[in-house]
């Protein structure tokens, strides 16, 4: 059932990317027929984060008050209203209308379903199960890019299939219970306690049940008790610049430069015929999914500072290969760009792509986990309007290179933000970070005395044992 539970709840990551890869290859049909400014176009494409940040505000409460499923169901509905509405689009701002809708939905869905997923799983997969989200997302890129590719200028039919993953959501969602914390928030014991053995299975014994939910009640008595208010203490920073700063460089690494406008990256790479960019715009979204796995393997062995360390040098040399190979215009470069692309997807797929939203879910203190989850995922949604918005418009101003090497000072930038302020957290409990952090410790200095556990059944180490 649990499974089932994820992949239903995965759909929502396959729309979530399937909506913000599906505009890279319908770019070009649209140009031709509506003859779209770089400022149009900006917009259009824009869309998407844009009306995310919405839908992330709004998250929050809806799943509250409605509950997780409804709210589930509703951003489904939304989800198949946008991709209908976008396909039957007359010009480009009901286009942009459309995709707004689509963004609220895609705002929504990214914070309800790892929700709903991490409330329904068993503690000991709840890690690799919100980890499935993102190759979800992944996933639902690559579709998106096999659409545009056997769709050639057909946008309309493009947009529409984003349709039917919708309705599967929509269906599947019908037919699950909401998350046992959630009728136990709302006082609601028989519906918490058939709920929680749905998820189980018939191998687990009525005590076992039973003792759980006792643990869930426990923990909301003494963890929901958050304010606003305590979001601003002094304690708390620490943890905000880890997760703001993580979604900064993730984000103004430019990945989503690349996700929404692969082709012309590619066009602009020295790419002349259009199916040669959407061949080379797959092999983005290949990488990125193959990658993605690697990156689920190695992010409890190796642990998140090595693996960000990696990613940062990785994804900086990627972009500024891209960076010289586009500035110098030479043919024989259009190679290094090519080698450089694939380093970066790459680099970015197994390491800044997952780890900011992991280690989102386990920096903040359990009081305010849910509040500060919701602002940072917020800082992550701006961010990404802001690179897909400002795109067009700063590559006709310096060119393909000259936006490539910006990109690539983030990545630097990012190798020295992980030396100075990512604590690493792999092997620690959550309740031992949440310690470390309201001890007032420096953040950074958080599990650096452990050696890093090379095994995942290695078990927890402490703070205090390791600093013995
Ligand atoms: C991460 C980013 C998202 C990006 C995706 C690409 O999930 O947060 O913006 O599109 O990776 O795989």
């Amino acid at each position: 059932m649990i499974y089932f539970v994820a992949l239903v709840a995965g759909l929502a990551g396959i729309l979530f990317g399937f909506d913000e890869g599906v505009i890279a290859g319908a770019l070009s049909s649209l140009r031709a027929e509506f003859q779209i400014t770089s400022l149009e176009e900006g917009m259009m494409t824009a869309a998407v984060p844009f009306g995310a940040l919405f839908g992330a505000l709004l998250a929050g409460s809806l799943a509250e008050r409605f509950g997780r499923r409804q709210t589930l169901l509703f951003a489904s509905v939304l989800f198949v209203i946008g991709a209908l509405c976008a396909g039957l689009a007359p010009g480009v701002w009901v286009l942009t209308g459309c995709r707004l809708v689509l963004g609220l939905a895609v705002g929504v869905a990214a914070m309800v379903a790892p929700l709903y997923i991490s409330e329904s799983a068993p503690s000991k997969q709840r890690g690799m199960l919100v980890s499935v989200y993102q190759l979800a997302i992944t996933i639902g890129i690559l579709s998106a890019y096999l659409v545009n590719f056997a769709f050639d200028d057909k946008w309309r039919t493009m947009f529409m299939l984003g349709a039917l993953p919708g309705i599967a959501l929509f269906l599947g969602m019908a037919v699950l219970k909401d998350t046992p914390r959630w009728y136990i928030l709302k006082g609601r014991t028989e519906d918490a306690r058939r709920a929680l053995q749905r998820v189980r299975g018939t191998s687990v014994s009525q005590h076992e049940i039973e003792s759980e939910l006792g643990h869930i009640k426990a923990a909301m008595d003494t963890g929901g008790s958050g304010r606003w208010a305590d979001l601003l203490a002094p304690v708390v920073w620490p943890a905000f610049i880890v997760g703001i700063g993580l979604f900064f460089l993730q984000q103004l690494s430019g990945i989503n430069a690349v996700i929404y406008y692969a082709p012309t990256v590619f066009q602009e790479a020295g790419f002349d015929s259009g199916s040669t960019q959407l061949m080379a715009t797959i092999g983005v979204g290949v990488v990125n999914v193959l990658m993605t796995l690697v990156g689920m393997y190695l992010i409890d062995r190796i642990g998140r500072r090595r693996l960000l360390f990696l990613g940062f040098v990785g994804t900086a040399l990627g972009l500024g290969m891209i960076a010289v190979g586009a500035a110098t215009g030479i043919q024989s470069l259009d190679i290094l760009a090519v080698i450089g692309m694939a380093l970066y997807i790459a680099a970015f797929a197994a390491s800044i792509g997952p780890l900011p939203w992991v280690m989102m879910a386990e920096i903040f203190p359990s009081h305010v986990r849910g509040m500060a989850m919701g602002v940072t995922s917020l800082t992550n949604w701006g961010f990404n309007f802001l690179v897909v918005f400002s795109f067009p418009v700063l590559v006709s101003a310096l060119g393909l290179g000259g936006v490539f090497g910006i990109y690539a000072l983030v990545c630097v930038a990012g190798v020295i933000f992980t030396y100075l302020r990512i604590p690493e957290t792999s092997g620690v409990s959550l309740e031992d970070i949440e310690k470390h952090l309201l001890s007032g410790r420096p953040f950074h200095m958080l599990g650096q005395f452990a050696p890093p556990p090379m095994y995942t059944d290695a078990p927890d180490i402490t703070q205090d044992q390791a600093h013995e």
